[in-house]
């Protein structure tokens, strides 16, 4: 079977998710003025929390920073609702959070982006006349991939440590859902043998491999601006988190594992995946109304979105990215043939 056969015959669409009932968090955690509401949590391990109790309405003071992030490296994901943030005020907060901002490689220009800032994603179905994208636009077929599991810029070869994402406007029809998976708790149950097989793999990242399995007629062959932008990435599989717990690092963007075949490699990436994303290690977030933003840790978890349908409203959502500057920033060098 080729490489392109493969691809195409993985079952690698996901329809829209909605949880049955809104989940419901476990016991809050009082810390000074922050709320804690624990989403999957245990005696083993934590995943995901609802905080309240932040002042947004000016620059957190440092002890508050300091605190959260303590707190995100505990959760991994952590949910803030009607927080009231700008673009400005979104990208201050992100800049509290690390000394660099990924900027938008598909940042043309202030006329031609509707948010008109490099250091924002626009990941909304809105055009830039207002109007919602439809289908076999190519920013449709774009966001296609963004409904497989990922963590976001695993294709630099300098990764990102946190995503955080910011709702504008009102929610859309229909609902919203924005669900994560824990890498770190789905690593930690898996079987010795597994995880000494798993321990020196180094994975190759590609995004176009993940544009291309959602979407394989409109990724056979990425533009030339597109493969420009984005370059393919090395990484170790095993991590240690920023907890100091090991984690898979892990996505769909993944495409070889070094030394293996294609198919071999992508059947190892898959189960993985599949085992990660077991309901036990998944929950999902409803954006409820504008203001509401997530913060997620891109080194020990996963996450997908829903993907667009015929039938949505306008969906507001823009994402700023935090750049690793830590000792496993970097993944290896491209290995010499
Ligand atoms: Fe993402």
């Amino acid at each position: 079977m080729s490489a392109i056969e493969m691809i195409q015959s993985l079952p690698r669409t996901y329809g829209n998710t909605f949880p049955p009932s809104r989940q419901q968090g476990h016991q809050p955690i009082q810390d000074g003025h922050i709320t804690i509401t624990p989403i999957l949590h245990d005696e083993q391990s934590s995943f995901g929390a609802q905080i309240d109790g932040i002042d947004w309405s000016r620059p957190l003071p440092t002890e508050d920073v300091a605190k959260l992030m303590a707190i995100q490296d505990k959760y991994g994901v952590l949910i803030f609702r009607k927080t009231g943030l700008d673009d400005d005020r979104h990208i201050g907060f992100a800049r509290q959070l690390g000394e660099e901002l990924e900027v938008n490689p598909f940042f043309y220009g202030i006329e031609n982006d509707r948010i008109g800032n490099p250091l924002l994603w626009d990941v909304s179905n809105i055009n830039l006349d207002g109007t919602i994208v439809q289908p076999h636009q190519r920013r449709w077929e774009h966001s296609l991939g963004n409904a497989l599991w990922h963590t976001d810029s695993s294709f630099h070869q300098q990764r990102s440590k946190y995503s955080l994402l910011l709702s504008h406007g009102n929610p859309s029809k229909g609902g919203s859902w924005t669900h994560f998976a824990d890498t770190t708790r789905a690593y930690s149950e898996l079987p010795q043998s597994k995880k000494d097989e798993l321990e020196d793999l180094i994975i190759e990242h590609d995004l176009w491999h993940s544009r291309r399995l959602a979407s394989p007629q409109a990724f056979a062959q990425p533009l030339d601006n597109e493969r420009a932008a984005e370059r393919s990435a090395y990484h170790r599989l095993v991590q240690v988190g920023p907890d100091g717990r090991k984690t898979l690092y892990l996505a769909a963007h993944a495409k070889l594992v070094l030394g293996r075949s294609f198919e071999e490699s992508q059947k190892l990436i898959w189960d993985l995946i599949d085992h990660c994303t077991q309901p036990k290690y998944v929950f999902s977030v409803e954006w409820l109304d504008g203001g509401d933003m997530v913060w997620w840790d891109n080194r020990k978890s996963m996450h997908r979105a829903n993907p667009y349908n015929i039938n949505m409203t306008a969906r507001d959502v823009r994402r700023a990215t935090v750049i690793d500057n830590g000792p496993l920033a970097f993944g290896p060098n491209k290995p010499v043939d």
